[in-house]
């Protein structure tokens, strides 16, 4: 049995997916976990010991944590990977909508980090590595929803960092640009729960499938394969002395709006987006 054991969730596709194949290949435990196991065949054949998990349930979290250190005698990384995007104009964005967007990407993070830091604790170290996103430090019109959830996570994760520094547990964010998954498609799925005003033509211009496919997934143009992302991954948690935070993709200048370019001069950005949409 390898000494290292890393836990993953939302592996079904992805970049939880090829995360799991790339710490298999460096020889680690792999659990790797998906609300739907069954999308999960090929990982079990290729060694990964696949468990149901859903991120926005107690018992899943708290069930395959104590399976996996039972199994494997502790957790060396957990890779808080799921999430979804919610699209939408934020008055058409039902509070309820608003509400399933943290519970998965933010309260599935806590949930899975609260199970798994006291079986870090007891072998004093880890490495827990929470999927942000270029948009936990900036934001873009019709995805506040997403965006917001992933500030969060980023509060969080660089709280957390100064929380368990004492116990030898590394606490590290992923922020990639766009990657070619299927969280393009199923995030334009979304537009299904909105509640229509009328007063957001260029929400419906900018983010129609086809038209969006060929300014944002076109498939080269600024994206990344999930592979490269699982690499910036596996790096981080081998590495004794990892980086607070890795930016993973040539999306990463786009950053630059959130963190350096003035408010009025993002806004003003934005508001010719929408005119020429
Ligand atoms: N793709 C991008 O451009 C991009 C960029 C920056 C950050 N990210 C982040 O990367 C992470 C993975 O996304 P991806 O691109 O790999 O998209 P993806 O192919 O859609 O994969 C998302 C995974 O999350 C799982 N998931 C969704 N809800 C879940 C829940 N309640 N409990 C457990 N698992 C759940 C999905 O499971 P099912 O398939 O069973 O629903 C799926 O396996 C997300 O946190 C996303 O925000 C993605």
């Amino acid at each position: 049995m390898a000494d290292d054991t890393v836990l993953i969730t939302g592996c079904g596709s992805g970049i939880g997916r090829e995360t799991a194949l790339a710490f298999r290949e460096r020889g680690w435990n792999v659990c790797a976990t998906d609300p739907d196991p069954d999308a999960m065949a090929d990982l079990a054949e290729r060694g990964c010991l696949t468990l149901e998990l859903d991120v926005t349930e107690d018992g899943d979290a708290t069930a395959v944590v104590e399976r996996v250190a039972g199994e494997f005698g502790g957790i060396d990384c957990l890779f808080n990977n799921a999430g979804y995007g919610q699209i939408g104009p934020l008055e058409e964005l039902p509070t309820d909508r608003l509400r399933e967007q943290f519970e998965v990407n933010v309260f599935g993070q806590h949930r899975l980090l609260r199970a798994v830091l006291p079986v870090m604790r007891r072998r004093d170290g880890g490495t827990v590595v929470n999927m942000a996103s270029v948009y936990g430090r900036t934001v873009f019109p019709g995805q506040g929803a997403y965006c917001a959830s992933k500030w969060a996570v980023e509060a969080v994760t660089d709280t957390l960092r100064t929380e368990v520094a004492d116990h030898g547990i590394d606490v590290v964010t992923i922020e990639p640009g766009p990657v070619e998954t299927r969280f393009g498609e199923r995030a334009l799925a979304r537009k299904e729960d909105l509640e229509p005003t009328g007063a957001y033509g260029w929400f419906y211009r900018l983010y129609d499938p086809e038209l969006y496919d060929r300014r944002f997934i076109d498939r080269g143009v600024g994206y990344v394969q999930p592979r490269r992302v699982a690499a910036v991954v596996v790096d981080a948690a081998t590495d004794d002395d990892p980086d607070r935070r890795y930016v993973v993709g040539p999306w990463k200048y786009p950053l630059l709006l959130g963190v350096v370019v003035p408010d009025a001069a993002r806004d003003l950005l934005y508001g010719l987006l929408k005119r020429f949409a």
